[in-house]
């Protein structure tokens, strides 16, 4: 029996990232190829012309899992009973802008969705944010959005995960199916921690071996991965998108599907205090998921030169929370 469609919601869906990410949710590579999806598209007024194109052209691809779209400036209308949300709208920094400045108007944005979504979304929605401050923006969410359970909260680290993957594939010379279990520990920022200390290739070989070369794994590829973002930028002129596309799909798909026996991946969730990471903080942890719901991997070792590189990136989440704070009650 045909499956009942999935309400799947993509803010910022006019952007960039958004026309990436909208056919593949219609192809079936986030939630499965026997999955009905209804796609619900949000962007604001200047976008809508913009926005009806993207529906145009999701018309025009005939996808057979697609069974219905909805595209609105309206955040209540948009958020209407939805499954899943991908929040990618924000506010980008533009050049001369303060971080408090960008952090404000994102602090306003993602206190209103929240707001939306508790009122509207299903009751179990389960809610990744992309739009940068990632982090942050998905801690404002959950505080303004009491009801959604902080379990169901997340932000996107699986583009830096995957990116760390790439990295250690590109260096072995190996497909990057054969590498797993790195680990981005806290912000989707500069300070990230891309940590191959538990890393493996072809099931059980642990790549520091396999690399021989720990100048390389704690220097260059370490800030290769932190600053991969800027790369894409310098070399595109516009910041990656098919690839965050594609990480997304992967966040969600693990999320709802299960990881893999064995394997885990990057989530950025809502700290419980693990690794003494300070509770409260939306920071991204190694987790397994199983029947819908992510646990962090627990009792890895963490010697002094991870610890340190943990603390720092966490630190800045907390600075990142004061400034947020300082924003709403202004
Ligand atoms: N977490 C990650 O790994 C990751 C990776 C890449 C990009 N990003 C972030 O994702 C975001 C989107 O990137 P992009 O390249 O698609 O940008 P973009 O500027 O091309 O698209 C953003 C879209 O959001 C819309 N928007 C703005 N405010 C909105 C609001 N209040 N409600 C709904 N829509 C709104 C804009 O009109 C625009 O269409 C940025 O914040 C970027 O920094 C995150």
């Amino acid at each position: 029996m045909a499956k009942d469609p999935v309400r799947v919601l993509v803010t910022g869906a006019a952007g960039q990232i958004g026309y990436a990410l909208v056919p593949m949710i219609a192809r079936g590579i986030m939630l499965g190829a026997d999955q009905p999806v209804i796609l619900h598209m949000l962007d604001i007024p200047p976008a809508a012309e913009a926005l009806n194109g993207v529906k145009m052209e999701l018309i025009d691809a005939a996808f057979p899992l697609l069974k219905g779209i909805v595209a609105t400036t309206d955040v209540a209308e948009a958020c209407k009973d939805v499954n899943i949300a991908v929040m990618v709208g924000g506010f980008p920094r533009k050049e001369g802008m303060e971080r408090k400045d960008v952090m404000s108007k994102n602090v306003s944005i993602y206190k209103a969705q929240a707001s939306a979504l508790e009122a509207n979304a299903a009751k179990d929605v389960k809610v990744l944010v992309v739009a940068n401050p990632a982090n942050t923006n998905a801690l404002i969410l959950k505080e303004f959005a009491p009801s959604i359970p902080e379990k169901n909260i997340s932000c996107l680290t699986r583009l830096d995960h995957n990116r760390a993957l790439g990295q250690i594939a590109e260096r072995l010379d190996i497909p990057v199916s054969s590498v797993k279990n790195v680990i981005i520990w806290g912000n989707h920022s500069s300070s990230q921690y891309p940590d191959v200390y538990h890393a493996v290739i072809d099931g059980d070989k642990p790549v520091r071996e396999a690399v021989a070369d720990d100048a390389w794994l704690d220097g260059e590829f370490i800030k290769t991965v932190q600053q991969r973002g800027a790369a894409i930028i310098k070399a595109r002129k516009l910041s990656s998108a098919l690839s965050a596309a594609s990480s997304a799909c992967d966040h969600i798909r693990d999320w709802v599907l299960g990881t893999p026996e064995g394997t885990w991946v990057s989530m950025g969730v809502y700290s419980d205090g693990s690794y003494n990471v300070p509770a409260g903080l939306i920071y991204s942890f190694p987790v397994t998921c199983s029947k819908g719901v992510w646990s962090i991997v627990q009792d890895l070792p963490i010697n002094e030169f991870s610890r340190k590189k943990l603390d720092a990136t966490a630190e800045e989440l907390v600075e990142e929370k004061q400034l947020a704070y300082t924003c709403i009650n202004e």
